[in-house]
């Protein structure tokens, strides 16, 4: 197995990922083969792309990314690829993460792109309609696929590029590390439907309704929730959203890193949250990430 796993120097639920530059270097020959344009308008091409990544790591990659992202106890994996090379460039980068999503699972349609994938810029300036661009505010901790009916099992998040980047480090908290998950489990709203709508920008044009809190399988807890979409309708679900913010917020357990340009991290949606940190001011600030919500295959 040319590939290393180890635990992330944050947290042990945490597996770090590490590709060698001279595996990299024989993914660029079967890389060729498909452009993005055909990586977006064929969908099997993605498959063929999945297939030489785990061909070039014994046909171990997708079954260890698996059995590390549906663990309970960790859930979240970082890849780390040794990009040095100038070769190794952000169509690179596109083509790795397509095909590392597809051994996991499949791409949900992203509204906000018309596409499979999505890639967004934060820059100083901003006047979008949702927290995701704004650079100087934080990105609160959040879950992905609130809104839209489709499920979202697993997301892929790959820094592309960033300049003049301070602060901005990427948040992450597994669920039963936050301190306040039997306190607000144990409020009744948390499992009452709340009605989910979202801005403009993301082009869904239908509201869902679904309880931040329900039970997997196992009688383990999930949550599905983002501060900025839930349309609380009164007092009580107003409250309880705010008390669960303020609580998430607030948690000691939350794990804080920097994400290097071309690492991704994969996690598993259902319990662990994740946000950014405000970046620190800079008129030349530019971060480019690129994201891929999926469910799992069957
Ligand atoms: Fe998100």
């Amino acid at each position: 197995m040319s590939f290393t796993v180890k635990d992330h120097k944050e947290s042990k639920r945490v597996q770090v990922i590490q590709f060698k530059e001279n595996d990299l270097d024989r993914l660029v020959f079967p890389f060729k083969k498909h452009s993005i344009t055909s990586l977006e308008y064929k969908p099997f091409t993605r498959f063929s792309i999945a297939k030489s990544i785990d061909e070039v790591f014994d046909n171990k990659l997708g079954e260890t990314l698996l059995k590390i992202l549906n663990d309970r106890d960790t859930g979240t994996v970082i890849v780390e690829p040794e990009i040095n090379n100038k070769k190794f460039d952000k169509e690179f980068l596109v083509k790795l993460s397509t095909g590392i999503a597809h051994l996991i699972g499949t791409p949900n349609f992203d509204s906000m792109s018309g596409k499979y994938y999505a890639r967004f810029t934060v820059k100083h300036e901003d006047n979008s309609d949702s927290y995701l661009r704004k650079a100087y505010t934080n990105l609160d901790l959040h879950t992905d696929g609130t809104y839209v009916n489709e499920k979202t099992d697993w997301l892929i998040m790959t820094k592309l590029e960033e300049q003049n980047v301070m602060g901005g480090e990427s948040v992450l908290l597994h669920l039963d590390d936050w301190e306040h998950l039997d306190t607000l489990t144990s409020n009744p709203v948390s499992s009452q439907d709340i009605t989910w709508g979202s801005p403009k920008s993301k082009n869904v044009n239908y509201k869902v309704s679904h309880p931040v809190f329900f039970k997997d399988k196992n009688g383990k807890y999930n949550i599905s929730y983002i501060d900025q979409f839930p349309e609380p309708k009164n007092m009580e679900q107003g409250l309880f959203l705010q008390t669960l913010s303020d609580s998430l917020e607030e948690s000691k357990n939350k794990i804080t890193f920097p994400l290097p340009v071309g690492s991704m991290i994969l996690s598993n949606n259902h319990f662990w949250l994740h946000g950014r940190k405000p970046f620190i001011k800079h008129t030349g600030l530019s971060r480019e990430l690129l994201r891929i919500r999926g469910t799992n295959f069957n």
